[in-house]
């Protein structure tokens, strides 16, 4: 019997086949617990000699199935580190991590240079009404200025009578925001996402801007022109920029001026600050009465300019990018082109 078990507890392969071999031996069944009962019928002597033999080779066969048992696991966990291996001295795998969208790199510049100047960061809906972008601004319902904003109307119940919200034309909505807000004196840029029904080489549906406006009691175009002056000097990275102050019109501000930066052409190649050439880079002016009173502000007490700039503009400008749709197609061998990607 001895033989018999602890052989085959050597042999044994797994855990089922140990259970196996201990209920066929110490089960209540198993061959041990047999001859354990048949104890009683034996004489006193008999019964002390092949009882004593009995537990003594029932603890062996229990020791030697404990023993194979804590070999298998032993072996099983060697199997597992053995196809689990893992070289954590390996070079990592590179995986290219995402940059931040040009548009998104040229807005964060023009925040930061126009914060130095002690202008604080306004925001506005996307979403507007048509009295912040259309009525408060001093464009009224048949104002012809209105036709000229290509505009794009939100859905409205046609038994609602009021005018539907609008896509928002301009940053200008947020001029008023920002009066209601904070009051005067105030100094603040609008950067933001702006809509029009528009669409080629230099145009899309929706681009960026950033309104600037400064409220004071003495505010004047003077100061306007040093504003964008010292701006365009530190956006485009040039000692000396002139401005030309074209006179224009805007419902919301008078007089209006469109500025144009001084720039030259060369072989293709465009360079701001010197040369023969004019480009447009943004509308302003000094902020119309009824504006003010519609943020709030009395305009016998408060004057104030602002401007509205095309981000998408300047940055074209700046890194000579000729196509303004390629902002927004996210192909990395033009992002990497152009230095917006690793
Ligand atoms: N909102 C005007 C536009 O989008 C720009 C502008 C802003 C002009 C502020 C004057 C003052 O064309």
């Amino acid at each position: 019997l001895k033989a018999k078990y602890l052989g085959g507890i050597a042999q044994a392969g797994d855990e089922a086949a140990l259970e196996e071999l201990r209920l066929a031996a110490l089960g209540k069944k198993g061959e041990i617990s047999l001859k354990m009962r048949e104890l009683g019928q034996m004489s006193p002597e008999e019964r002390q000699t092949t009882g004593a033999a009995l537990n003594v080779l029932k603890s062996e066969i229990d020791a030697a199935l404990r023993a194979k048992k804590a070999a298998l696991a032993d072996a099983a966990l060697d199997a597992r580190l053995a196809a689990e291996w893992l070289d954590v001295t390996l070079p990592g795998r590179p995986r290219p991590a995402g940059t931040i969208h040009p548009v998104s790199q040229v807005m964060d510049e023009v925040t930061a240079i126009f914060a130095d100047m002690g202008f604080d960061v306004a925001e506005g809906p996307q979403i507007e009404s048509d009295w912040y972008n259309f009525d408060a601004l001093n464009i009224p319902p048949e104002h012809p200025a209105r036709q000229e904003f290509d505009t794009f109307f939100m859905a409205r119940d046609p038994a609602d009578a009021r005018p539907p919200h609008v896509l928002r034309t301009h940053t200008s909505p947020v001029q008023i925001r920002a009066m209601e807000a904070k009051g005067a004196p105030i100094r603040v840029i609008a950067p933001g996402r702006v809509y029009r029904m528009d669409m080629d080489q230099t145009h899309a549906p929706m681009f960026h801007q950033v309104e600037g406006m400064a409220i004071g009691r003495d505010i004047s175009m003077a100061n306007l022109k040093w504003t964008l002056e010292e701006f365009c000097k530190a956006f485009f990275e040039v000692p000396n920029v002139e401005l030309r102050f074209r006179a224009s019109h805007f419902p919301f501000t008078e007089p209006s001026a469109e500025v144009d930066i001084r720039c030259s052409w060369e072989g293709g190649q465009l360079k701001i600050g010197e040369g023969d050439s004019w480009l447009e880079i943004l509308g302003s002016g000094m902020m119309q009465p009824k504006v003010l009173a519609a943020g709030g502000i009395d305009p016998n007490e408060w004057q104030g300019f602002a401007f509205g700039m095309g981000i998408d503009r300047i940055a074209m400008l700046k890194y000579g990018i000729p196509d303004l749709r390629a902002f927004f197609e996210s192909d990395l061998r033009w992002l990497k082109h152009y230095g917006f990607a690793p």
